[in-house]
């Protein structure tokens, strides 16, 4: 597990940092909603950038893999950049959730996202740069199944979890090699709010048409019965180095 910057191996490092410093706000931060990505201005994310990382921890080892990197932009920067599309996305998401239940009741609004998640998620990508969705073990969309890296690490969150740590602090970034290809992959919990339950809480709490509107639109949805604070799932972000 020993930083090593000649390796060329299938994992260059891991930073996975659990005791990261971003300055949470727990309520939005935690939330992310149903629908995928709104697009967002990339001068947010840029500004952003600018505050990243001046700390030890945040440049940690990341910042060293340039030497194996080809790449310009230092890994410091799309660490801040990843944190931040991790975290405003969520927020957007809510915000539009919250407005389509107002409208239309939690299963006006399962319709709404089931229609729009796909189209907003190849927008914000294109728009950021980076390949971006969401993931989970018990996925609703058939395409938010986790690769084997997405796995491990939602795996990893579970446990963490399990042992004690604040699901919104979990987060992984790591830069991966696949064949001649070099990728920075980041990865961020989504742990459920009260709003969630809504749509991913236990069955006998799922509204009857929530409960309709979901066999429809997905008949094989593993994605109910979660408790309050409990991970479900991440968002995850890819990016070609
Ligand atoms: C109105 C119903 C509704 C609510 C409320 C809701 N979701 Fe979802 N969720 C969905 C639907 C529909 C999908 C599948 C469409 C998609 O991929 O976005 C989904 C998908 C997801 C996914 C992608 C993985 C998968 O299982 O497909 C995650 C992660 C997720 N929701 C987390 C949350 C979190 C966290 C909250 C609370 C902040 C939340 N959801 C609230 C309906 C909802």
């Amino acid at each position: 597990m020993k930083p090593d910057q000649s390796s060329r191996s299938a994992t260059l490092r891991s930073t996975y940092d659990s005791n990261t410093r971003q300055r949470t706000k727990k309520g939005t931060q935690a939330l992310l909603v149903c629908a995928t990505l709104a697009a967002f201005p990339l001068a947010t994310v840029q500004a952003a950038d600018t505050q990243a990382p001046t700390s030890p921890e945040k440049t940690s080892s990341s910042t060293n893999t340039n030497a194996t990197a080809p790449t310009t932009t230092p890994d410091v920067a799309l660490l801040g950049e990843a944190r931040n599309i991790a975290t405003l996305v969520p927020a957007r998401l809510l915000a539009m959730l919250t407005e389509e239940i107002e409208k239309g009741g939690p299963a006006g609004a399962v319709e709404v996202c089931s229609q729009k998640a796909p189209q907003m998620a190849k927008q914000a990508s294109e728009k950021m740069g980076w390949n971006i969705r969401r993931v989970s073990l018990k996925n609703r969309n058939p395409n938010a199944t986790p690769d084997e890296w997405e796995r491990l690490a939602l795996e990893d969150f579970d446990a963490q979890a399990k042992a004690g740590v604040a699901p919104a602090t979990l987060e992984r970034a790591e830069i991966v090699q696949v064949g001649n290809q070099t990728y920075y992959r980041y990865m961020k919990a989504l742990p459920t709010g009260a709003v969630c339950m809504n749509c991913h809480g236990p069955s006998d709490q799922l509204s009857p048409a929530v409960k309709a509107k979901l066999q429809t639109l997905y008949p094989n949805d593993k994605a109910t019965g979660y408790q309050l604070g409990e991970i479900r799932g991440a968002i995850t972000l890819k990016k070609s180095i």
